[in-house]
């Protein structure tokens, strides 16, 4: 067994619903082949077993891994293109990049590429919107398995309205995607996700393929966007003779509480009644929202009609990895909605970044806070010595100021270690010291 000492903070109960922060000023958390078996004050924990090795995280903040509800694997060399709306965006930008990905090593690149870059920023935990190709998801699936990543992710499909070789069929849809699933679904911590890219570029028939393929793996996830740009819902709404865009999903039976849906900035109320009310939760993505100039996402509205919500970074239309800068996005744009904003403390930002993420994922009962009965899956947020934050942390009035601190100023930059199941996960930059050309050069956009 191990002890870990530090200062853990985390939210086992939900603060939308009353919920505060806990707190161990100066904790232990005693860890058991990945599973934390007992919890307290430090002191009181050595003392009671004073012959397990000691892991001293003092300074800084212990959190539990950060839990990414929505990120797209294809995307992670996609990132920063400005100024577009998101069908620009995903024309000019994202789907020539995604295209990319049917070379196989170009692939495999990208997935170590993209594997890192979740690590770095501390994210244990993800919903990935995988890509068009199913030898590339293999290879997103390889990655993580390899670096022990939990990822639930699967093969996007399309059937229209993207360029040709990103298409597919429902047929193949379905085989492709069963194939996988039998592959990875519940093998180590890898799950499937049934991923229609959206309903713009899928016909009821795909659909219909998704809804049967859902069925069929016991235990797949449901992931695809939702609501997120005004031309996109208008063409929806065209597409599907009047309807409204969660029921384009729904009447294939693919919104329940394996759903996990991105954006919904502009949602209907009786679609967030009947998200209420079959259990699906949204992936909230503040910085892609603001990117693309996507619409204010009213979290208020959710949070009243009983949907449940939680983080996405929505890479590469995001701006990055990293939760706690999603999170502070998500606050910033609360206050300046003024009274028709969530009021947001330190308390909801860490429940978005970590528990609520698990609990859209359906993994509440192992991951999302640093509980007894929980995962050892956490992140060591150490700023460097001298540095603003380090100064800041130093500084702060107590533990939950220092929460608030490291949401305003924290980067990957200050994630120290990462753990996942009791065991450090690898964090360095995968091209530091020697930079591999094969990594750097292929990207033919540039
Ligand atoms: N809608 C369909 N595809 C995408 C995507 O890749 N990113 C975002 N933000 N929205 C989408
Ligand atoms: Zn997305």
């Amino acid at each position: 067994m191990t002890l870990f000492r530090g200062t853990v903070v985390d939210t086992p109960d939900d603060p939308f619903t009353g919920g505060v922060l806990r707190v161990e000023a100066d904790g232990g958390l005693l860890v058991r082949a990945g599973e934390i078996v007992e919890r307290g004050g430090f002191a009181e924990l050595r003392a009671r077993h004073a012959e397990e090795d000691v892991v001293d995280l003092t300074g800084g903040l212990l959190l539990p891994g950060f839990v990414d509800t929505h990120v797209h694997f294809p995307q992670v060399r996609a990132m920063g293109g400005l100024g577009m709306p998101l069908l620009d965006w995903l024309e000019q930008c994202a789907l020539p990049e995604e295209a990319r990905l049917a070379d196989q090593p170009y692939a495999q690149a990208v997935a170590a590429d993209f594997v890192s870059g979740l690590a770095q920023a501390g994210t244990t935990t993800a919903l990935v919107f995988g890509a068009h190709f199913a030898p590339a998801v293999d290879a997103l699936f390889t990655e993580a398995a390899r670096v022990g990543l939990r990822v639930t992710g699967g093969l996007v499909v399309s059937d229209r309205l993207l360029r040709a070789d990103l298409l597919t069929t429902p047929e193949r849809a379905y085989e492709e995607g069963l194939a996988l699933a039998r592959r990875w679904h519940g093998v180590g911590r890898a799950r499937y996700a049934v991923t229609p890219r959206f309903s713009l570029s899928c016909g009821d028939a795909l659909l219909d393929a998704c809804g049967s393929l859902l069925r069929d793996v016991p235990g797949a996830w449901f992931t695809s966007h939702v609501n997120e740009n005004a031309l996109e819902i208008a063409t929806v709404a065209e597409l599907f003779e009047g309807s409204v865009y969660v029921d384009t999903y729904d009447r294939h039976g693919l919104i329940g509480r394996n759903s996990v849906l991105a954006h919904n900035v502009h949602p209907t109320d009786d679609e967030l009644q009947l998200l209420c009310r079959r259990g699906a939760s949204i992936a909230h993505c503040p910085t892609s929202n603001a990117a693309l100039g996507s619409g204010i996402f009213s979290l208020k509205r959710h949070v009243d009609a009983g949907v449940r919500v939680a983080l996405g970074s929505d890479v590469g239309a995001g701006t990055g990895f990293s939760l706690l800068k999603e999170a502070l996005q998500a606050y910033f744009l609360q206050q300046l909605l003024g009274a028709d904003g969530q009021r947001l403390t330190p308390a909801h930002l860490l429940h978005l970044a970590t528990s609520a993420g698990a609990d859209a994922l359906g993994l509440a009962d192992q991951v999302g806070d640093l509980g007894v009965g929980k995962r050892f899956d956490a992140v060591w947020l150490r700023p460097r010595p001298g540095c603003t934050l380090d100064v800041a942390l130093r500084t702060a009035s107590g533990p939950e100021d220092a929460l608030a601190r490291a949401f305003a100023l924290a980067s990957p930059a200050d994630v120290d270690s990462v753990w996942i199941d009791g065991r450090p996960i690898p964090t360095e930059h995968r091209y530091a010291g020697s930079v591999p050309r094969e990594a750097v050069v292929p990207n033919p956009r540039r």
